[in-house]
């Protein structure tokens, strides 16, 4: 399987066009919003999650370029781990795209039909298809064993009045039947869920929500503390700290020397953003790899 980080920022993308936060003025090399392409044979593509950088996202990546017809392009459908923008307003970006199907779960293609109807709208360009994936049941996607996993229950700020029961937000697994690789992808993820050890256990690559460094960053570094909702309400699990997701690595590093983590996702107030950062350097020294844009891997 081969796998492109297509894009490593969390919603806003890093710099964001309104922040003038450190990360965002420090110079680090820009991340596009949070999205992968999968494959099991390096000619049909699957997105996973479809940014609002979408375009330039393809555009960048070789493997994705259109042909060789003249309207054909590799790409064959999109799955999506949750209903927020930032991993669904691309869906508009692909409107000249025909015959691609989207799986995400019956909760998210509600969420498509209704407080974000982008099925209606795309109804009028492109005849596509929506598949719902239940999570626990594996499925053959393009020659891929996919799995999802339910990892929790945040809605996205236009849907907070649904009445929806979840899952709202999926981690997904890619195991790839010929050559026994598997990659896993949880780009959010409100805490470590009962199960999640059992469910990375064996993967090459595990993609993990690397959000915000700590619990506290974001209101400190946008100064709105006490403006906006608590981070903690934000659904996404800090790397560092007591119970953050750096010391579930640690942990199972020890056990799972075959298995590489790395971050994915991040807001463009984690100090991690910047390669030259303490930070960046204090999570890798224990074990995690931050990696950029257009990060390649086999599995
Ligand atoms: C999130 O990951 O919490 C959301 O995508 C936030 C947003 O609306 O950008
Ligand atoms: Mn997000
Ligand atoms: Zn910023």
């Amino acid at each position: 399987m081969k796998v492109v980080l297509l894009g490593t920022a969390a919603g806003g993308g890093c710099p964001q066009w309104n922040c003038a936060c450190p990360v965002c003025t420090s110079g680090a090399p820009a991340r596009c919003q949070d999205g992968v392409a999968v494959s099991a044979n390096g000619c049909d593509w699957y997105l996973v999650n479809a940014s609002p950088d979408v375009r330039t996202q393809i555009l960048a990546t070789p493997e994705l370029a259109a042909g060789p017809g003249p309207r054909q392009t590799p790409v064959r459908g999109v799955l999506l781990t949750d209903a927020e923008l930032d991993h669904t307003l691309g869906l508009m970006m692909l409107r000249e795209g025909g015959g691609l199907r989207v799986w995400a779960s019956r909760t998210v293609l509600g969420a498509l039909d209704e407080g974000f109807p982008v099925r209606r709208i795309l109804g009028g360009y492109s005849g596509w298809e929506w598949s719902e994936l239940t999570a626990g049941r594996a499925r053959d996607i393009g020659g891929l064993r996919v799995t999802a996993f339910a990892v929790g229950d945040k809605r996205p700020k236009y849907a907070r009045a649904s009445a929806a029961e979840g899952p709202w937000v999926v981690a997904y697994r890619f195991d790839d039947p010929a050559t026994g690789g598997a990659f896993v992808y949880a780009p959010c993820l409100a805490g470590w869920p009962d199960g999640f050890d059992a469910f990375t256990a064996g993967a090459g690559y595990v993609l993990l929500d690397g959000t915000f460094h700590t619990a506290r960053e974001f209101g400190g570094a946008t100064g709105a503390a006490g403006t906006t909702a608590p981070q903690a309400a934000m659904g996404h699990l800090p790397v560092a700290g007591e119970g953050g997701s750096l010391e579930h690595v640690r942990r199972l590093r020890t056990t799972r020397p075959d298995t590489r983590w790395a971050y994915t996702h991040l807001n463009n107030t984690n100090p991690m953003a910047d390669p030259d950062s303490k930070e960046h350097l204090e999570v890798c020294e224990a074990g995690a790899e931050i990696p950029a844009d257009g990060t390649r891997l086999e599995l």
